[in-house]
């Protein structure tokens, strides 16, 4: 069984605690139909080193060989849809950084046995990386913003991209802040204590609703989905 508790010292400091396998299944199956939506979006704001998100990224990826099995292109627009709906906020760097490779290798694992017969493998991969790099993201979801790597808010905002397929390859990338995410489909609530385990669902998007007040930061122009490194 997994340890549940680095230190004493991280559970004083930032009330670090990890659920174990059996409850994170166990709240999975409250929101079992959600997690077999392939792009059903959940974001985790204090999600450690991704107890949460890589069983529920396990369930979408299960989802994804059962239907696209036979189609080696579709699979990996899938899969990648799939890991575009994982989000995730943490404080601490270290937690980041085992978050995303997690998440990366359960994603790999499953990615190198469904594909065999296509020659962009490497870039496909690198755009998961590219993904989780900006779908898991140091900040402090009480402040909303991004932290150092010693924990400490910076004036930038959490940003997260929204990621989707437009036509045949092409993928395209839109920038929100974190707060316009929380505020804009009431009642959604503000984050909960960040001690406590959450796991929220962020509600669906509409398209053009940038209402003028910085709250769609930005829009990247579609590009094939093996190159969205390629956005910086
Ligand atoms: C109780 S643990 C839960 C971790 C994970 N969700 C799980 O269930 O296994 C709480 C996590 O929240 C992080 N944390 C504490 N304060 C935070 C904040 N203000 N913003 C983001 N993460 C925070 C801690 O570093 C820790 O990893």
């Amino acid at each position: 069984m997994a340890k549940q508790v680095k230190s004493k010292q991280r559970v004083a400091d930032h009330g670090e605690v990890f659920t174990a396998e059996r409850e994170v299944k166990a709240m999975c199956d409250l929101v079992a139909d959600e997690c077999l939506r392939i792009d059903s979006r959940f974001l985790e704001p204090a999600c450690g080193d991704g107890n949460f998100l890589a069983e529920i990224l396990s369930r979408k990826l299960d989802v994804v060989i059962k239907k696209y099995k036979r189609n080696p292109v579709d699979y990996e627009k899938n899969a990648l849809l799939a890991l575009g709906s994982i989000y995730g906020v943490e404080l601490l760097f270290d937690n980041v950084l085992a978050c995303r490779e997690r998440l990366f290798k359960l994603w790999d694992k499953a990615y190198t046995k469904a594909v065999k017969k296509i020659d962009r493998k490497d870039a496909v991969r690198e755009s998961a990386q590219y993904i989780l790099e900006k779908n898991i993201i140091c900040g402090n979801a009480l402040s909303l913003h991004q932290v150092d790597e010693a924990g400490q808010d910076t004036p930038e905002p959490i940003i997260f991209s929204q990621w989707a397929f437009v036509t045949g390859p092409m993928m395209k990338r839109e920038d929100y802040t974190f707060e316009e995410l929380l505020t804009r489909n009431e009642p959604v609530p503000k984050p909960p204590e960040a001690t406590q385990m959450t796991l929220d669902l962020l509600a669906p998007q509409e398209e053009d609703d940038d209402d003028g007040e910085g709250t769609l930061i930005r829009v990247y122009p579609p590009i094939q989905y093996w190159r969205i490194k390629e956005y910086g």
